[in-house]
C-alpha cells in the first residue's frame, strides 16, 4: 500500500473516533459518511450521535423512546436498526414511527413493542395513529366556537329568505293563470 494509503487510512480512523459517542464504535466510510455501531450496549438513552452518521446500528438495547427530532441533524442518515429493543409504543414514538416509514418502511414491521400492553409483541408499523395516541392534543369540537353559529343563523337567514321568495313569486303568478 502507498504512504497516503496509510496515512488516509489513519486520517480516516481519527476523524471516525473523534466525535464517537463514548459506548459505540466508529468506522468512516469511503463515502465521507460514518457507521456507528451502538449494538447491544445497554443503552437506555439515545448517545450523542455525529452528525455525519450514516448508518446506525442500536439494536439489542433497552431504548425505551426516542426524543422527537434525535436524527434531524443526521441529514445522511440512511440506514437506522433499532430492533431488539423494549419500545414502549405510544405517542412519544411517533417521531421514530414517522422517520422509519419516510426512509426504510419495510424496517417498521421489524422492530417489536414491549409496551404498553395493548402494543406488546406487534411491530410498530402494525400500530395505527390513533393506537400511538395523540400526546394530548385534541381537534377542537366546532360547536366550541362561537363563529359557527353565526354561520348556522346566517344560512338559517339566507333559506328562510329564498323560501319566502319563492313564496312570493308563486302567489304573484296564481292570478294569471
Ligand atoms: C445483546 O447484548 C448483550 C449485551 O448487552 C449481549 O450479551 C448479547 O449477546 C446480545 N444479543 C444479541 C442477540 O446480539
Amino acid at each position: 500500500m502507498p504512504a497516503w494509503g496509510v496515512l488516509f487510512l489513519l486520517w480516516a480512523a481519527a476523524e471516525a473516533t473523534k466525535d464517537c459517542p463514548a459506548p459505540c464504535t466508529c468506522q468512516a466510510l469511503e463515502t465521507m459518511g460514518l457507521w456507528v455501531d451502538c449494538r447491544g450496549r445497554g443503552l437506555t438513552s439515545m448517545p450523542a450521535l455525529p452528525a455525519r452518521t450514516r448508518h446506525l446500528l442500536l439494536a439489542n438495547n433497552s431504548l425505551r423512546s426516542v426524543p422527537p427530532g434525535a436524527f434531524d441533524h443526521m441529514v445522511q442518515l440512511q440506514t437506522l436498526d433499532v430492533t431488539q429493543n423494549p419500545w414502549h409504543c405510544d405517542c412519544s414514538l411517533t417521531y421514530l414511527h414517522l422517520w422509519l416509514e419516510d426512509h426504510t418502511p419495510e424496517a417498521l414491521l421489524d422492530v417489536r413493542c414491549a409496551s404498553p400492553s395493548y402494543a406488546a409483541l406487534h411491530p410498530l408499523g402494525q400500530l395505527t395513529g390513533y393506537e400511538l395516541g395523540n400526546c394530548g392534543w385534541q381537534l377542537q369540537k366546532p360547536w366550541a366556537y362561537p363563529w359557527v353559529w353565526w354561520d348556522v343563523a346566517l344560512v338559517v337567514v339566507v333559506i328562510m329568505g329564498l323560501a319566502l321568495l319563492a313564496g312570493l313569486l308563486c302567489t304573484a303568478r296564481e292570478p294569471l293563470l
